[in-house]
């Protein structure tokens, strides 16, 4: 779920917390068609620079769709790591 913690990392990016809702539902959907959705923080921000434009190729995400995607990922990260 998108938690307040995470609308604030978002709004501290200059991200509408919105945009989180997205990417999440798209995360959980789209991204979980070939495999269990990966847990965000197994992966580094710089390994998630290499996999999510792979990923979101594979999806078939339209680029504003990986960059909610992208902006959901960073908003758990930074919760993750403040
Ligand atoms: C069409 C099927 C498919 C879809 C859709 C898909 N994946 Fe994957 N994913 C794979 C396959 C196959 C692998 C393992 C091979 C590889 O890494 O390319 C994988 C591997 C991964 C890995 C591990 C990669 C690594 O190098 O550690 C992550 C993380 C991941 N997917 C995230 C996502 C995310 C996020 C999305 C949505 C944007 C997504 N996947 C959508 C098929 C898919």
């Amino acid at each position: 779920m998108v938690t307040a913690g995470m609308s604030s990392a978002a709004a501290a990016n200059g991200v509408d917390p919105a945009v989180l809702g997205r990417g999440r539902a798209l995360y959980v959907g789209s991204c979980a068609r070939c495999h269990v959705p990966v847990e965000v923080t197994s992966r580094t921000r710089q390994q998630w620079d290499e996999i999510l434009p792979r990923m979101a190729d594979k999806a078939g995400l339209e680029p504003v769709e990986e960059e909610e995607v992208a902006a959901y990922i960073d908003a758990v990260i930074d919760v993750a790591e403040p």
